[in-house]
């Protein structure tokens, strides 16, 4: 019998779609920053109109890191630190200093990526296809400085492959035991290019749960505390593969609250990933929250997102798990996850 291998588990494949890289708080203005994601060295500045641009590292003229000694940004264009040929925000190369004419091959030899600058953070469309990028991540109403704030956000780099990451989004069957959580209600539903996870979780003071290193507060207590009777539902929705949007709220005698957090992975290569969570809160009805809380809150929104990370961290990839009655709907999620990595 001839078993399904999945695309995405193609040496050398990344989904197609938009990745979240930065935060735009992490990018000022004449800024210029180095990355790697997909195995590809990148720049990402930012323009004195304030466009954001990302472009391949390396110049096509003799090779320098359009990064090195720090980066040079000229109104909307990057200048490289060798020669100074200069490019604009899509590739091209507008100026060369010393010569008299730029050469054809020079106008379209360096690749310009596609770049999306939405809710105080910036996506890079990974596809190989050529085609334009999609339009599918949604606006977040309440983050920015008149509404919640900026994102407190945290990174990480581990060993792991994008599959075993999004998994989570349909695995119910964790929350006892990593998180210590009870789940009392549980949906998922799929569309064209979301997933989505609407769940009730209580905390459940006789499950067990992770305690990851270097957390700063006493996770057991917090869970106590937390368990004094809040209400807590959550929409958690996967637009495209790899940026998660989880807005949540919870009610209580001593609290109510509501949250939106990201969370992403984005591929460094073909063995580890960039993790990302970030969070802002708010009083339920706009109420103004308690300062403790509002700054505990993000350190423990981290700290659930560190306890899946414990797991994701040292696990391998199943390609055919044994699972059970009571598992999430996994194989599903992997035929809607490889619909990244066919071609369309
Ligand atoms: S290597 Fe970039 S200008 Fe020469
Ligand atoms: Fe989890």
């Amino acid at each position: 019998m001839n078993r399904h291998r999945y695309a995405f588990l193609e040496p050398g494949r990344y989904a197609r779609g938009w990745h979240l890289v930065l935060f735009s708080q992490e990018l000022r203005v004449g800024e210029v920053r180095r990355l790697h994601y997909f195995d590809q060295d990148l720049v990402v500045y930012r323009g004195a109109s304030g466009q954001v641009a990302a472009l391949d590292a390396h110049c096509p003229h003799l090779g320098a890191h359009l990064a090195s000694g720090g980066g040079r940004v000229i109104e909307d264009n990057i200048v490289c630190p060798f020669h100074g040929w200069t490019f604009d925000p899509s590739g091209r190369c507008v100026a060369i200093p010393y010569a008299n004419k730029i050469p054809e091959q020079a106008e379209h030899a360096l690749q310009g990526w596609p770049v999306l600058e939405k809710n105080g953070f910036i996506a890079l469309w990974y596809a190989t296809d050529g085609l334009p990028p999609e339009d599918y991540l949604p606006t977040i109403l309440e983050w920015g400085p008149q509404n919640w704030g900026d994102w407190t956000f945290y990174r990480s780099r581990i060993r792991a492959k994008p599959c075993d990451i999004i998994e989570n989004i349909v695995d119910i069957a964790h929350f006892p035991h990593v998180h210590g959580g009870c789940v009392r209600a549980w949906e998922n539903r799929f569309g064209d290019r979301t997933v989505t996870q609407l769940s009730t979780i209580d905390q459940d003071p006789t499950a067990s749960m992770i305690k990851p290193p270097g957390t700063l507060f006493d996770v057991e207590e917090a869970r106590s505390d937390a368990s004094a009777e809040a209400n807590a539902w959550g929409d958690a929705t996967y637009h495209g593969p790899s940026i998660m949007y989880y807005y949540t709220e919870s009610t209580s005698a001593q609290l109510n609250f509501k949250s939106w957090w990201v969370n992403s992975h984005t591929a460094v290569n073909a063995e580890e990933v960039d993790l990302c969570s970030a969070v802002i809160v708010s009083g339920l009805d706009d109420a103004p929250l308690p300062d403790d809380f509002a700054q505990l809150y993000p350190q423990m929104a981290h700290t659930a997102f560190s306890q899946d990370v414990e797991i994701w961290k040292d696990k391998v990839y199943r390609e055919e798990p044994v699972l059970c009655d009571g598992d999430g709907p996994i194989t599903k999620l992997r035929r809607w996850y490889e619909q990244f990595y066919l071609p369309i």
